[in-house]
């Protein structure tokens, strides 16, 4: 299974994801603007380009552009990873609905930015991490599998925002483990988990599920 992996900052879910690499390659690493992680990931050896947004007239040219890059390495699936854009409902068609997303809250509490401020500011007693399908919403999608974590009296944003990112970093790869393996089965949106099993092993048995049905 190849997957191209967009970013828009330090990457450090894509390196995650680059030292797991169980049952699945990287094909592309690709970001919409000057992006930190893009170095490591020249570094890691993959291929990589810069479709800078600020250097297309249109959110619809940027897309054809950066589909165009996309195609050209044909992955399996897209896998955004701290992508700042929203991508458009073309843009998801032209790829049949195969692109993922992580997001630092549990969905579909707290879409956006901030998530870990907004907890707090709530005096929300629950946070976490959630991995679902893209679609031409923010942060919306059918889910795939979520870990959550209890958030503490003396919680401060940066010390919830570590935790989460740990989290991440564990479930993200095995998420991309398990759809690799066949463990999980995408159709557009329409997510059936054939074996939660193995998902649990490899997170320690972390992860929650969101409902099945
Ligand atoms: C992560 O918290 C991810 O969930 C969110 O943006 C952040 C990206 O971090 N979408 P990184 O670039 O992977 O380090």
């Amino acid at each position: 299974m190849k997957i191209a992996i967009l970013i828009s900052g330090r990457g450090s879910n894509m390196a995650a994801l680059s030292q797991t690499k169980q049952g699945f390659d990287i094909c592309l690493v690709a970001a919409d603007r000057p992006a930190e992680g893009l170095a490591v990931a020249q570094q890691d050896g993959y291929a990589t380009a810069l479709i800078d947004r600020s250097a297309y007239q249109s959110k619809q040219d940027h897309e054809a552009a950066l589909a165009e890059q996309i195609a050209a390495h044909n992955p399996d699936w897209i896998i955004l990873a701290g992508y700042m854009s929203v991508l458009s409902a073309s843009f998801i068609d032209r790829f049949d609905g195969r692109v993922i997303n992580i997001h630092p809250s549990l969905l579909p509490e707290y879409k956006g930015l901030n998530t870990h401020s907004r907890v707090l500011a709530d005096g929300g007693a629950h946070h976490g991490v959630s991995v679902h399908l893209v679609t031409a919403l923010l942060d919306d999608g059918p889910l795939l599998a979520q870990i959550q974590l209890d958030v503490n009296s003396d919680d401060t944003e940066a010390s919830l925002s570590k935790r989460v990112l740990g989290l991440e970093h564990q479930l993200y790869p095995a998420v991309i483990t398990a759809l690799a393996e066949g463990a999980v089965e995408i159709d557009r949106l329409a997510v059936r988990w054939s074996d939660t099993n193995r998902l649990k092993a490899i997170t320690g048995g972390i992860v929650s599920f969101p409902p099945l049905d």
